[in-house]
């Protein structure tokens, strides 16, 4: 029977990771996966992280199971970190999920069991994996316009006109609360206000993708959007991740989180997401929570983090300066400058599929097909090889 499996497509991001693992070019790039790279190339464990572990391994005394929403002082620090005082904690239920894919699949599946029938409207573009999360958990999936024409600016007309004539009162629509994957371009404040006062007016639940906080502009700063749809809606569900700004990528730590009318919709609410979770995986790991719970509840290490990830944040910005830079005194009139508005780890070259893939096979630089590229991969010594190789893509 095995034998009639058909194979499955690469996956579109991780999928060139292991291509690129494979390539024998020995200048290869790989500039795919959202990862931060730090200047020797390496993507580093946080300091703050590290003297959590060390702790943790003093401290620690079990490796019995967490409760099915996972451990309490992590899904404390999150809503804290992510919510502020902005709402009653007795409306918001914080279920810690493994990564920011587990928190989307989790809510996925309650949209689809308890919110049914319900469509989720997702940006063109958006993420790669958010239509197939949503499309595994059998949510129907619709697409709101994003990016404007010129493929370098947000248009947030299309984005109202395509909200206002086209979705249902009780649809889903996904929203990037910062750093916008894969373009980078995030709505101003006042583009905020509109955006929520359509989603109220339209009744739609917002299903808030929060990957990237303190990758924009800062913590605070980043969560401004997310606020702002919550100062006019009631219900809504968040998903974050410690992926990024913890570096914790390979622990899978992350957090579901929904906001309901008022307590007793929200034990509700939280009853069913546990039930979810119990039939998928059961409980979430310790390890990931375990770090960033001790580092959120230590003052020393919470202002540790603050450093560490403004470090990487500014690093980012210096490397899209740099690939903008160097594309213009690549002499060809290369004017990139379009990309130093963009926020966090991707920028969106509007590089075409054909110079992408000739990016690949000619040169060993792996970027996505959309054009994303990971500007936190980038490396200040291969920056001259990088724009000739793009210059070069775009002359031929
Ligand atoms: C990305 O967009 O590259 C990251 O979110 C990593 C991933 O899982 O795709």
């Amino acid at each position: 029977r095995l034998a009639t499996v058909p194979t499955a497509p690469p996956d579109a991001i991780l999928g060139l990771t292991e291509a690129f693992n494979a390539d024998k070019n020995p200048n290869k790039m790989n500039l795919s996966v959202g990862v931060y790279k730090d200047a020797s190339g390496k993507t580093p464990i946080l300091n703050c992280v590290k003297e959590a572990e060390r702790r943790l391994v003093d401290d620690e005394s079990t490796k019995g199971y967490l409760g099915i929403d996972g451990l309490p002082s992590y899904r404390e620090q999150i809503r804290a970190l992510v919510f502020g005082d902005q709402l009653p904690a007795d409306r918001i239920a914080v279920l810690q999920t493994p990564g920011g894919t587990g928190a989307l699949r989790v809510a996925a599946n309650f949209l689809v069991t308890q919110l049914s029938p319900i469509r989720i409207w997702m940006s063109s573009p958006t993420w790669a994996n958010h239509p197939a999360v949503f499309s595994a958990a059998g949510l129907p999936t619709e697409t709101y316009r994003y990016l404007g024409s010129d493929r370098t600016s947000f248009d947030l007309d299309a984005m109202l006109e395509d909200l206002n004539e086209k979705t249902s009162p009780g649809d889903a629509i996904l929203l990037h609360a910062c750093c916008h994957n894969p373009t980078g371009i995030d709505p101003t404040a006042d583009q905020w206000k509109e955006i929520a006062k359509t989603v109220s007016e339209r009744r739609l639940l917002p299903l808030i993708d929060f990957a990237y906080q303190g990758f924009g502009d800062g913590l605070d700063e980043d969560a401004a959007g997310l606020h702002t749809i919550l100062s006019t809606v009631d219900e809504a569900i968040v998903c974050t991740s410690a992926s990024k700004n913890f570096g914790l990528y390979s622990e899978r730590v992350g957090a579901v989180s929904l906001v309901a009318g008022d307590s007793a919709a929200m034990k509700a609410s939280q009853s069913q997401l546990k039930a979810i979770v119990r039939a998928n995986y059961s409980n979430p790991p310790r390890h990931g929570g375990a770090i960033v719970a001790a580092v959120l509840e230590d003052a020393e290490l919470t202002a540790q983090w603050k450093v560490e990830l403004e470090e990487m944040r500014q690093r980012i910005t210096r490397l899209r300066n740099q690939f903008v830079e160097t594309m213009k005194s690549t002499g060809k009139g290369h004017d990139f400058s379009f990309l130093l508005p963009q926020r966090g780890m991707f920028s969106f070259s509007g590089l075409t599929r054909m110079q992408v893939d000739q990016l690949k096979n000619e040169f060993g630089i792996y970027i996505v097909g959309s054009g994303r590229i990971n500007v936190a991969g980038m490396n200040e010594e291969k920056m001259q090889s990088l724009c000739d190789a793009v210059a070069k893509v775009l002359e031929s």
